[in-house]
């Protein structure tokens, strides 16, 4: 793909029974570096964003995309779903199609004595449902405030923070299956959900295009406060009975005050997950490291990879245009452009140095493209 070629821009009009007419743009060689929080400069084949399920179909049936689900490539590797592209690394340029997500609508769909189901559709910026359930009293979202991205890209590796997951409050979701093009809803059990996993980053990775997730929240409130992180920011504001919204205020106020905002500096959060190992594991690192940061997880202990990256010499180290953050090792930055290629390297630089010093290999939580 050329820099100097222009975009080339492709409208059509499709009209179906009842409905208006639906004006879906296919855009050709577009940057991505604003669809991306690392800020990474590629371009997408092709590129289209799409507002509501028909405009989806529409958009699959075009001819463009027909080719490529057509192909032997088939959905996994032509056509790229994007959120907000704040957990993804784009190395090069996407051949095929990357879609966007742009599907809105915030409506409580039943009710009962204990519990509001609400259902968002995927397009929804999460932080954003979160405040509407905060402003409505509805319970359960609100010690994950702030997280970026997409009410439709959270159940992919089912985010999570200050002791809650996504999976204690899902209820539900609806999507598109690429492959048999049938839409399927997904249960709480059917999604398979695990620490930043779900049956979408394994069994079925790339195959489904999530429209809508229907959310279980409570009317009587059962706040997760157990990180000390949270009892101190509550403490420092003199609340002794928080409400939700003390919560999702706390968690913002700890969120602003060590994660960088990618508006400013690109970043996908965690780069890699917190490595799950046995009690072994950790007896062998702590006759070294008396000072080894784990917690208590299932079977394993959960080790804290930020302390494993920092211990191991990386936190604050810049090379070039790419980092490791100054307050959270665990954070890889560009400085400005980076390229994924760049980010990825020195990802592979902390990996083989996390793995010479304490044995362990850091498995990552970003997606690479
Ligand atoms: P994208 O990055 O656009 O996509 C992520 C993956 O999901 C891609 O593989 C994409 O193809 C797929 N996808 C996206 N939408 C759909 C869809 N509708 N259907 C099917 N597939 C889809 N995560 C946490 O869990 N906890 C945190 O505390 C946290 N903190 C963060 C802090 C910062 C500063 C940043 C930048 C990121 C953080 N993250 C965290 C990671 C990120 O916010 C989440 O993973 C988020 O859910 C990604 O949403 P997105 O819309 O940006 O997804
Ligand atoms: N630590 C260090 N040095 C560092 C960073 C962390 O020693 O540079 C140690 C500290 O001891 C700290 C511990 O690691 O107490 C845990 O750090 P923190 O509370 O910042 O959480 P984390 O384990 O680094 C996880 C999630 C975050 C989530 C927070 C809060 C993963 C991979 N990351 O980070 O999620 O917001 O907990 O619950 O599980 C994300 O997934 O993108 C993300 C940001």
């Amino acid at each position: 793909m050329g820099n100097t070629m222009l975009p080339k821009l492709q409208t059509f009009a499709k009209r179906r029974a009842g409905s208006r007419i639906n004006m879906i743009q296919i855009q050709q060689h577009t940057s991505l570096q604003s669809f991306n929080t690392f800020g990474v400069d590629v371009e997408a084949e092709y590129f289209a964003r799409f507002q509501t399920e028909e405009q989806l179909m529409a958009l699959l049936s075009s001819p463009e995309i027909l080719l490529h689900v057509n192909s032997d490539y088939a959905h996994q590797k032509k056509i790229l779903l994007l959120g907000a592209g704040s957990n993804i690394l784009l190395t090069k340029h996407v051949e095929g199609v990357v879609l966007k997500n742009e599907i809105g609508g915030v409506d409580i769909v039943h009710e009962d004595e204990d519990y509001v189901y609400v259902k968002a559709g995927a397009g929804v910026i999460w932080h954003e449902f979160v405040l509407y359930c905060v402003e409505h009293d509805l319970g359960g979202v609100e010690n994950l405030s702030l997280i970026p991205g997409t009410v439709g890209a959270s159940p992919i590796q089912n985010i999570g923070a200050y002791g809650v997951e996504l999976k204690d409050t899902f209820h539900a979701l609806r999507a598109l299956d690429i492959e048999t093009n049938e839409w399927v809803n997904f249960s709480n059990y059917d999604c398979a959900f695990g620490y930043r996993s779900s049956i979408f980053k394994t069994a079925l990775k790339g195959r489904v295009i999530i429209t809508s997730v229907t959310f279980k929240l409570t009317k009587k409130h059962q706040l997760h406060l157990a990180y000390g992180a949270i009892k101190d920011q509550l403490k420092l504001k003199g609340i002794d009975h928080p409400t939700i919204r003390d919560v999702s205020d706390a968690v913002i106020a700890i969120r602003q005050s060590k994660l960088p905002d990618p508006s400013e500096i690109g970043n996908a959060g965690s780069f890699f997950k917190n490595p799950v190992v046995s009690a072994e594991v950790v007896q062998r690192i702590m006759q070294t490291f008396p000072d080894l940061v784990s917690n208590k997880s299932g079977d394993g202990f959960k080790l804290a990879a930020g302390w494993l990256i920092e211990k191991a010499g990386w936190k604050g180290y810049r090379e070039g245009h790419v980092g490791c953050y100054e307050k959270q090792a665990l954070v890889l930055v560009n400085y400005g452009g980076a390229t994924g290629a760049e980010i990825l390297a020195l990802s592979q630089k902390i990996q083989q140095s996390v793995r010479d010093k304490f044995g362990i290999l850091l498995e990552p939580e970003v997606n690479f493209v």
